[in-house]
């Protein structure tokens, strides 16, 4: 805008009562952020009663890489935190073995509050909760998306197919490709998935170096 043109603009605002002009919220951070806290109240669905902590997500937000996990289980709703406990530790551990860290990636859940129990979540749960994944690939704009289970998968790509189905090919998601691969509570419970969930990391991780 040439510089008169604005003069005028700035001159038009203040006649007409406005004093103060804000700029638009640019760091990634500071949105996500509010919109936590924002959200963090939520009763859009049953699973708030059980609510501690509203686990929203965290990591980088400019990360290239997004995780996404199911739900938030016992430790994760005490702390608010996503993947802390010790299908946390083993997650931190595959981040690790393909050179990463958690502070390089953004890691959330399809649900951010725990269901009770830790059963799945519902259809309906995952659906009142869907938008806030959304909006967080919006604002963070991964490259590349690492989906953590059958749970993850299945609401995603919106199928009931297999895990087998689900690995053996790359997805899409919002236009972001799209890698699934053994939630790793499953991998605690049977360690025979294990050489097939590092064949995945692998494949994750070839595709994250060329894009970051
Ligand atoms: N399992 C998940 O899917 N997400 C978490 O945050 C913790 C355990």
């Amino acid at each position: 805008m040439p510089k008169n043109a604005l003069r005028q603009y700035l001159e038009l605002l203040k006649n007409s009562g406005i004093k103060e002009l804000y700029r638009a919220e640019s760091n990634k951070l500071n949105i996500l952020t509010k919109l936590h806290d924002k959200y963090a109240i939520c009763t859009k669905c049953p699973l708030h009663v059980g609510r501690i902590r509203f686990v929203y997500g965290e990591g980088n937000a400019d990360a290239t890489a997004m995780l996404i996990g199911e739900a938030p289980g016992e430790q994760e709703n005490i702390s608010g935190r996503p993947f802390v406990g010790a299908a946390g530790q083993l997650l931190d551990k595959m981040l690790i073995a393909i050179n990463l860290q958690r502070s390089d990636v953004y890691i959330t859940n399809i649900v951010k509050c725990r269901p009770p129990g830790n059963r799945n979540p519902e259809a309906n749960e995952r659906l009142a909760c869907i938008p806030y994944l959304v909006e967080q690939i919006q604002i963070i704009q991964p490259k590349i998306l690492l989906i953590l289970g059958l749970v993850a998968a299945q609401t995603l790509f919106d199928n009931t197919n297999t895990l087998q189905w689900h690995r053996d090919k790359v997805h899409e998601f919002m236009g972001i490709p799209a890698y699934v691969t053994y939630h790793p509570a499953a991998l605690l419970r049977n360690s025979n998935w294990k050489p097939p969930a590092w064949q995945d990391l692998q494949v994750f991780q070839k595709e994250y170096e060329k894009l970051r």
